[in-house]
């Protein structure tokens, strides 16, 4: 497996090499042309120095004086310029080279010297066996405009190329230390990059064995930091939501094994019972019938609990009448409400018509004004308000009931919670009914309030949006 640091080092390795080798190409290629042209232009300045020089005198170069001046000149000027210098006629024939005389009164075939005495001036590099690299220049001789001879100057660019593969030697040494360097501190950087990579992964790892407290330690705030809050956020919430989950199980469990019981022992005692009575019979009977009543009210509420809490439930929202709504709650809890003498009045101020899940926000409305009910000592009032709002519609359920201690409210919403056991499991509570409320409100974007004095009664609002965002 190639590792981050691997990958990293690589990478800028690869990158150094090919920025060396392109900016010394470049180089290189710079240096080479401008040394070669420098010396084409000086070389050409120097022949056509002495064409001008030699001009006059060509003519005259059979007498022995001339020619012996002429010598002098050239040998002279080769010296200075360290150059093979050649002077030949109109056809090409050598009549004096500076370094060798075998060559003179022969005809020389250099192709810059047909091109100079054609008229032209010329320039060509070659490389000789004997000399390596060498740089020729011929230039014509003139005398009142006709061709009369040519000048080449020959040169060594040896050094040119000695200098060049010198400074090719330097960048070499140049590109082993950099990427010396550049491996020890990309070695260095792919550590500290990946250091928290491997941390990370291995609380993952942790948390994925059963530690579910498990905390990445993180700091700063770049990329790799934020991915570590985030992966520490997903966790607490994990955590929570199984958490959750296990006391949901264990409640239910729980809430659940408790009519169980008291069917089971009420079936036994009267298995154990040897004589028949019908009366203690009928009694049981009707212990277990409530005690199953209770069980399948429970998974009834259970079951329409976990519905509306699918991830992808559908709201099927309607233009609702909600006094309509509401007087029909009343109306299928007016008979519980009478056998406690309660008396429930509802006092609409305007007719209201908005956009609910009719069968939702019923069930909604049944379960607080049944809990009025509930909580509220025989001959209580129970009032129910609707006022509109700018924005929101306010249902109001107000009882006189025994109401809710302030520590407890914050829990009431919670399944199966209930401030007092025995009471609510007297009166048939499951402890789901406020939870069902919430979250049916929670689906149509709404919001609870509570207003509760013990012993004086509670008032339970719930706000709907008028423009819900649906
Ligand atoms: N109107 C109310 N007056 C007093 N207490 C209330 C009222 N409504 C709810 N409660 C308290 O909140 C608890 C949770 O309510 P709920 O979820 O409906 O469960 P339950 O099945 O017990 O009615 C109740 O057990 C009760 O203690
Ligand atoms: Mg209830």
């Amino acid at each position: 497996m190639f590792s981050l640091r691997w990958k990293l080092v690589s990478t800028y390795l690869l990158l150094i090499v090919m920025v060396l080798v392109l900016v010394s190409t470049f180089f290189i290629r710079t240096y080479k042309d401008n040394a070669i042209n420098e010396r084409k232009t000086s070389s050409m300045a120097e022949a056509n120095i002495i064409s001008a020089q030699l001009r006059p005198n060509i003519m005259g170069i059979s007498r022995e004086y001339t020619r012996n001046y002429i010598n002098r000149i050239i040998r002279q000027k080769s010296i200075d310029i360290d150059s093979r210098i050649i002077v030949t006629n109109k056809n090409g024939d050598v009549l004096v080279d500076s370094y060798d005389s075998m060559l003179e009164e022969n005809l020389i075939e250099q192709v810059e010297v047909s091109r100079a005495v054609q008229g032209y001036s010329s320039y060509g590099e070659y490389y000789l066996d004997d000399y390596g690299r060498v740089m020729y220049v011929a230039v014509p001789i003139r005398y009142n405009g006709d061709v009369i001879g040519s000048i080449l100057i020959s040169n060594s660019l040896n050094s040119v190329y000695d200098d060049i593969q010198d400074i090719k030697g330097k960048i070499f040494g140049l590109a082993m230390t950099s990427l010396f360097v550049t491996t020890v501190i990309s070695f260095i950087f792919a550590d500290i990059l990946s250091k928290p990579l491997l941390k990370l992964n291995s609380s993952i790892e942790e948390y994925t064995l059963g530690n579910k407290d498990v905390e990445i330690d993180v700091s700063g705030n770049d990329e790799i930091s934020n991915l570590g809050y985030s992966i520490n956020d997903m966790i607490r919430k994990l955590s929570q939501i199984d958490k959750r989950r296990r006391k949901f199980v264990s409640n239910v469990s729980h809430e659940l094994k408790t009519p169980v019981t008291s069917v089971k022992i009420l079936a036994e005692t009267l298995i154990h019972t040897n004589e028949y009575n019908k009366e203690l019979y009928d009694d049981f009977l009707g212990d277990i019938n409530s005690e199953l009543d209770r069980l399948s009210h429970i998974i009834d509420d259970l079951l329409y609990l976990v519905e509306i809490e699918k991830d992808d439930l559908e709201m099927s929202y309607k233009m609702t009448y909600i006094n309509y709504l509401i007087e029909n709650t009343i109306g299928m809890l007016s008979r519980i409400a009478e056998k406690k003498n309660i008396d429930i009045k509802f006092n609409p101020k305007d007719n209201v018509q908005i956009m609910v899940d009719q069968d939702k926000l019923k069930q909604c409305m049944i379960n607080i004004i049944n809990n009025a009910v509930k909580y509220t000592p025989d001959g209580g009032h129970i009032e129910v308000d609707i006022e509109m709002g700018k924005d929101f519609l306010e249902i109001s359920v107000s009882d006189t009931g025994i109401g809710i201690p302030k520590k407890n409210l914050e829990f009431i919403f919670d399944r199966f919670y209930r401030v007092d056991k025995a009471r609510s499991r007297e009166t048939g509570g499951t402890g789901l009914g406020l939870s069902i409320v919430k979250q049916i409100v929670d689906l149509h974007n709404g919001k609870i309030n509570i207003e509760s004095e013990v012993d004086v009664g509670t008032k339970f609002s719930i706000f709907l949006p008028l423009r819900s965002t649906l």
